[in-house]
C-alpha cells in the first residue's frame, strides 16, 4: 500500500517553481501529468491556487488500485493509461506542458521505453510546449535517463534545458520547436 513518500510533499521536489511561473504567466494553460501516482501534483496545484488556470489538467498512471484510491479520496480523478501506448486524446488535443516525475528510473537498463514515452508525449505536445521530467539519476550498469533524453532532444531538433542537475537527481525541460 502507498502510504509514504509519494503521497504528500513529494511534488514540492518534483515540481519546480519554474513550472508554476509558466502557469502564472499564462504561457502554460494545459498540463498532462504522465505517471500521476496518488495525484500528488493535483493536490499541490490546488494548494498553490493554480489549478483554476489550467484547461485542462489531465493525469494518468497509478501503479495499482491503492494509489488510485488515494487519488479518488483526494477528490481527483485520473485515467488508467500507460505512457508506452499512444495517448488517448483527439488529434488536435495538445498540452502546453507534459510532466513526468519519478517513473523513468524504473526502466533501469532499457532506453527503448524512454524513447517511446518521449515520442508519445511529443505527439500531444503543443508547439513551443515543454516536456518536464524530474527523476533520480541511476549509475552504470543502469542507464542515466538524462543522457537518453538529451540524445532524443537533439535528434528531434528541440531545445534541452537543465533546471536541476545534481549527482543524485535531475529536472529537465525539453522545449518543442515546430
Ligand atoms: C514513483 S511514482 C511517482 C508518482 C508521482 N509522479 C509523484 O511524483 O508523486 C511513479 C509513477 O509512475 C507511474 N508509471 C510508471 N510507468 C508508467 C507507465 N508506463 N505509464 C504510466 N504511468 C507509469 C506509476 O504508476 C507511478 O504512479
Amino acid at each position: 500500500m502507498w502510504s509514504q513518500q509519494y503521497i504528500n510533499s513529494h511534488h514540492e521536489v518534483s515540481w519546480p517553481p519554474e513550472n508554476s511561473a509558466l502557469i502564472k504567466s499564462g504561457q502554460v494553460r494545459s498540463v498532462l501529468d504522465a505517471g500521476s501516482g496518488t495525484c500528488s501534483l493535483d493536490v499541490l496545484l490546488r494548494k498553490k491556487g493554480l489549478m483554476h488556470l489550467l484547461h485542462p489538467f489531465i493525469q494518468f498512471g497509478a501503479w495499482e488500485c491503492s494509489m488510485g484510491r488515494i487519488c479518488g479520496e483526494r477528490g481527483a480523478s485520473q485515467l488508467d493509461w500507460d505512457f508506452l501506448k499512444p495517448m488517448p486524446f483527439c488529434d488536435s488535443c495538445t498540452f502546453d506542458l507534459v510532466h513526468q516525475a519519478r517513473a523513468f528510473h524504473e526502466f533501469k537498463t532499457d532506453a527503448g521505453p524512454l524513447r517511446l514515452a518521449l515520442d508519445n508525449f511529443d505527439k500531444v505536445l503543443s508547439c513551443g510546449g515543454r516536456i518536464s521530467i524530474e527523476d533520480l539519476i541511476l549509475h552504470p550498469p543502469s542507464q542515466n535517463w538524462t543522457e537518453v533524453a538529451l540524445d532524443w532532444t537533439h535528434k528531434m531538433g528541440y531545445e534541452f534545458q537543465w533546471l536541476v542537475k545534481k549527482p543524485e537527481t535531475a529536472h529537465i525541460w525539453i522545449i518543442k520547436r515546430c
